[in-house]
């Protein structure tokens, strides 16, 4: 079906408008509406993610992942550690959860709700904080003078621990101005060592290709985010705004868990009394058989792990079904992948299991305007207040919760919630809404969930 479009497309750019080729498109696409489409919910069966590479690392590399990247980014901190004084949660691994470590919040169970009382037994459970919820952590838009803030506000404190120093009596932020903050979900990990492979010059001339015309017709731009120093891109987090894993790991050991490091060596909440510790708090072990940091630990555990594998797909993976091959046509004929860009290649690397290798990311790490509905009112780098990456969608058949914020579980809100006053989308999503079938929709939900 797509080559047909395509060629069809070819042959009319000379002879009419654009947008009469694409009404055209439209027309054809119309079909009878059938039964109402549904997400089939989080995929059934083993988790196709959560593994080290299969071929592609020595023998060394594969030791590190085992030893010193599973043990420590799924471990538990405390004090002796660094944790605190503030922190969202006590291990990478306890938000980088499901449906396998590395991946993002679970469906039931929210850690940060069902270790409250261990982890901080002084602390409230914040409102937004659900048991059955998303795993969260919250920025404030703006300081009490005013002034454009962004930056994450820790919910938790070391007081009332056992290992609490004697005197350390901070309280947590005031959270009751709701309309002052706004929530970040877990991304997930699986696959970022080839996320961070991906050459800059293949970033930008994937975005700036449009063989088609499509996103011009669609209204589709986006721009990257760069590193305000080198000017490389930058590609982690919900705004692209972070440059590699490094800097990543050693941001959220000192953001979410409050472990300082040589990466991020100061404590945000430098209260003496609570702040006890020598800085940083992690660091080479120089004194220890020059063992790793514990960020270089977490890097290779990122580094080294598998994208996600579909359900199905070439050989060896079964075949797909009739609907997700539907469902894959559809969402590259509608425009999806003019944002979800479904795969790019790696450059060099000294790690074979990332050299030269096809990612099947369903993202052009690009930022786009999404609209006011999902504006967050944040600017990161040159990301935005309602600038986002456009999400990678490998594994999205196994995901809990979607969007920046969690905001749903059902597959089809996330896609229907990327229509808003402003939003790059509109279009692609009036063709979802209102051209394709309820049978088509389902394909593409059927197909998002085979990812
Ligand atoms: C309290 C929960 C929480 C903990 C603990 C946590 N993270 Fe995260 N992680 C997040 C959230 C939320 C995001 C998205 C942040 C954003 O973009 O604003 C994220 C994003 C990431 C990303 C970006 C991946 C991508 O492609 O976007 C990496 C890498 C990462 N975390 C690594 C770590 C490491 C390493 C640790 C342990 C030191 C850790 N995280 C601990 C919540 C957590
Ligand atoms: C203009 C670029 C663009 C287009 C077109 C687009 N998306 Fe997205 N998509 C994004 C961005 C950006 C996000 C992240 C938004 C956020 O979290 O606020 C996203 C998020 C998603 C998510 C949630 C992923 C997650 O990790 O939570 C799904 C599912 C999704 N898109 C599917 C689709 C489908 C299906 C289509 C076509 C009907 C589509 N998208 C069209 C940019 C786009």
């Amino acid at each position: 079906m797509l080559p047909f479009f395509i060629n069809r497309m070819r042959t009319w750019s000379g002879k009419r408008t654009p947008y009469r080729v694409f009404a055209t498109m439209l027309l054809w696409l119309m079909a009878a509406s059938g039964y109402a489409q549904v997400d089939p919910g989080i995929r059934a069966g083993s988790p196709g993610a959560g593994q080290p590479f299969a071929s592609g690392l020595s023998s060394g590399e594969l030791a590190f992942f085992n030893d010193a990247g599973v043990s420590q980014f799924s471990q538990v901190e405390d004090l002796g550690d660094g944790l605190g004084p503030r922190f969202n949660l006590d291990s990478c691994g306890g938000c980088h959860t499901f449906p396998a470590l590395g991946g993002s919040s679970p469906l039931i169970n929210n850690p940060q709700v069902a270790r409250a009382a261990t982890m901080a037994p002084a602390s409230a459970v914040p409102w937004f904080l659900s048991l059955n919820g998303p795993i969260r952590e919250v920025r404030f838009i703006r300081r009490a003078n005013g002034t454009p803030d962004g930056g994450v506000h820790d919910i938790f404190t070391i007081v009332g621990r056992p290992d609490n120093p004697s005197g350390c009596a901070i309280s947590q932020p005031d959270f009751s101005n709701a309309s002052n903050m706004i929530f970040r979900i877990p991304t997930p990990v699986f696959g970022a060592g080839l996320i961070e492979s991906i050459t800059d010059e293949t970033i930008w001339k994937n975005l700036n290709s449009d063989p088609f015309g499509l996103k011009s017709l669609l209204g589709i731009a986006g721009h990257l985010n760069t590193n305000g120093n080198d000017g490389t891109v930058t590609r982690f987090g919900w705004k692209a705004q972070n440059k590699s894993l490094m800097i990543f790991a050693g941001e959220a050991y000192n953001v979410e868990m409050g472990i300082t490091n040589e990466n991020f060596p100061n404590e945000r909440e430098e209260d003496p009394n609570c702040a006890t510790n020598g800085l940083g708090e992690n660091h080479t072990g120089f004194n220890s058989g020059n063992s790793p940091a514990d960020i270089v630990a977490f890097v290779g555990f990122m580094r080294f792990l598998d994208q996600p594998t579909p359900a199905c797909g070439a050989s060896p993976l079964p075949a797909c079904s009739a609907s997700v091959n539907r469902g894959r046509n559809l969402f590259s004929l509608i425009g999806c992948a003019a944002c979800h860009t479904p795969s790019l290649r790696t450059g060099l690397s000294p790690v074979a299991a990332l050299n030269q290798k096809q990612v099947n990311l369903f993202s052009d790490l690009a930022v786009h305007h999404m609209g006011v509905g999902l504006a967050d009112s944040v600017t990161q780098g040159t990301a935005g207040p309602d600038e986002f990456r456009s999400a990678p969608l490998w594994g999205i058949g196994q995901r809990a919760f979607f969007l920046h914020d969690g905001r749903t579980s059902d597959l089809l809100q996330a896609i229907l919630a990327h229509q808003s006053s402003g939003s790059e989308s509109n279009r692609v999503i009036s063709v979802f809404r209102g051209v394709l079938s309820t049978s088509q929709r389902q394909d593409i939900l059927t197909f998002l969930r085979s990812l």
